[in-house]
């Protein structure tokens, strides 16, 4: 007998469909209505595949072809594939914030995986939050876990020219906000800028976190930037079905994957790729789930040194397809790899070291080499001061060089309605000196974290021609945006953090190179001012989102909700009745 058929008897699978009483009898005949033959149940390795697919996800609607091509390789490697949907975190329709449902989608992962007799899943994320939702779920299972990405869009183009997703839409915004773009024009960019299946084709969260995915060591190579149309992304999902049949056999679950190491070279990949500050959330929270002691400040530590080389919208000038022909993420990390633990294992099979071997770059310019970088500073900054006393981010590379050493004063809202009913009052007493605050956009605040903290430049400042300000928030920021924009001000102010006490005309001070944000007010004043808050009793009555709103962390260590943190394994403790 091989290892393999004595393994076979142990899968999780097993206590669903091996035996002959009645339980075995009912699941394995409802299964057949599917068309599966007996051998099916015979001890093979049951492969789950995590589906986000939805109609209301762009990004990821043509996920229905894909999957067939994981099934396909799940099949040809001697599994048996079964599909399942979980809940798909859709960034453009979603309201208020698909953030907010980020942590219930990786419930339902999570509960989807260990309910069922899977021993194996793949799973399929494409727009920003569906990538981390599936991780995080199954980081809290440990069994066999693979990622396919859906792959970004091809590049944009309208009138001759490229369009990034995201990205040229706050800049045609602002055009037209300074009355130098009509909306005709505008809008007549929409069909150009999203051409064809895929997520964002800029360096925004969905391109970012397929990177950190394949960084991480969760994919295969170059899963981070095929484009959805290219037929090396079917390839790829068949492959990658091989695969997970392989890991079930050789039991390699994700711990052995998502280790301290892993997460070492995702931030360091972070910083040379550009990649979102959403990235520093999520994999705060996936560390959280496996059980890897990852905290705020290891992103300044491993990340700051690291220069941007990815010449990728919204810091650079190019788009994701342009990415995937000069050699995709192998080429960036190539470039890199003195940086890397070398030894950290992937889903491969293989170290990442072994991995990087075959990696090439065939466009330098796209992936800069190291003596010619897009900037020496590619890593997230994060912020400390009385302003932030748990952190706060800002990523330099989208920043303004002159802008990186600035004290103003505060013009502030108290949200973000509060911002859009006064920001182009031409009565508002702002410049471009001044530093925009925005309060109540933080996890428990708006609630869910929206991504406003790129806010807009008020009117009469767009109109002398200025194009960055500094702004402070506890707001997160697409991946597609850029600014000189401090996010992620822990604690938040719905929680009673230091941003609720700042108030109009007080000075705020950044020096991203001291990484210090802070409020030039005196303790005993910022006292007085603690002692009059009052917290605003939140909207929600009942449901999911009140559930959110009493049990989510703060920004700085990831916004899960608190009773999700943590590996539970996938243990089912009773049988189903
Ligand atoms: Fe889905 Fe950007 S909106 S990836």
């Amino acid at each position: 007998m091989s290892d393999d058929d004595k393994n076979a008897g142990k899968r999780r699978s097993q206590a669903w469909f091996g035996g002959t009483d009645k339980d075995a009898f009912l699941h394995r005949s409802w299964a057949k209505n599917n068309g599966l033959p007996d051998d099916a149940f015979d001890g093979r390795p049951v492969i789950g595949i995590c589906n986000t697919f939805s109609e209301l996800t762009p990004c990821n609607a043509h996920f229905r072809e894909l999957v067939e091509h994981i099934k396909r390789g799940v099949i040809e490697a001697g599994g048996t594939p079964f599909e399942f949907p979980v809940f798909s975190c859709g960034e453009t329709m979603l309201r208020p914030t698909a953030m907010l449902f980020r942590n219930l989608a990786s419930m339902d992962v999570e509960e989807a995986i260990r309910g069922n007799p899977l021993d194996g899943v793949i799973l399929m994320g494409g727009c920003d939050k569906t990538t981390p939702s599936l991780l995080m779920g199954a980081a809290s299972c440990d069994i066999p876990a693979a990622v396919v990405s859906g792959g970004p869009m091809l590049n944009g183009r309208f009138r001759g020219r490229t369009l990034g997703s995201g990205t040229d839409v706050w800049k045609f915004s602002e055009e037209v906000r300074s009355g130098r773009m009509s909306e005709e024009d505008f809008m007549a960019a929409e069909s150009g800028m999203s051409r064809s299946p895929g997520h964002c084709m800029t360096m925004g969260t969905a391109s970012t976190m397929a990177s950190m995915s394949e960084a991480l060591g969760v994919t295969l190579a170059g899963n981070a930037a095929y484009p959805a149309v290219d037929a090396r992304r079917n390839r790829l999902a068949r492959l990658t079905g091989r695969r997970i049949v392989s890991m079930v056999e050789e039991d390699l679950r994700l711990s052995r994957v998502l280790t301290r190491e892993a997460f070492e070279n995702a931030i360091r990949v972070n910083g040379a790729i550009g990649g979102s500050t959403n990235a520093v959330i999520h994999l705060l929270a996936i560390a959280g789930r496996i059980g890897v002691d990852l905290d705020l400040t290891d992103w300044d530590r491993f990340g700051r040194d690291v220069p941007c080389l990815v010449n990728l919208m919204p810091s650079g000038e190019y788009l994701m397809e342009d990415f995937c022909y000069a050699g995709g993420l192998p080429a960036v990390m190539g470039k890199i790899r003195d940086l890397l633990h070398e030894d950290a294992f992937t889903i491969s099979g293989r170290t990442m070291g072994e991995q990087l071997n075959a990696a090439e770059c065939f466009n330098d310019d796209v992936i800069r080499d190291r003596d010619n970088p897009v900037f020496h500073q590619g890593g997230i900054a994060v912020l400390q001061g009385n302003l932030a006393p748990q952190g706060a981010v800002l990523k330099p590379s989208a920043a303004s060089p002159h802008l990186m050493q600035h004290t103003g004063r505060a013009v502030v809202f108290e949200s973000i309605e509060d911002f859009k009913a006064r920001v182009d009052d031409p009565d508002l007493d702002v410049d471009e000196n001044s530093v925009l605050v925005l309060k109540g956009a933080g996890p428990q605040g708006y609630p869910g974290m929206a991504e406003v903290g790129n806010l807009p430049l008020p009117r009469k400042v767009l109109e002398k021609g200025v194009r960055d300000m500094v702004r402070v928030s506890d707001a997160r920021m697409s991946g597609t945006a850029f600014g000189t924009v401090v996010l992620h001000v822990a604690p938040e102010s719905a929680a009673g953090g230091p941003l609720a006490l700042v108030e109009e005309g007080d000075i705020i001070e950044l020096d991203v190179e001291a990484r210090r944000l802070a409020l030039k007010i005196d303790e005993a004043e910022l006292e007085r001012r603690r002692a009059r808050w009052q917290p605003q009793p939140h909207a929600m009555q009942g449901g999911y989102q009140s559930l959110y709103v009493e049990r989510v962390l703060q920004a700085d260590t990831g916004a899960d909700l608190d009773f999700l943190v943590g590996c539970r394994g996938a243990e089912v403790p009773r049988e189903s009745h």
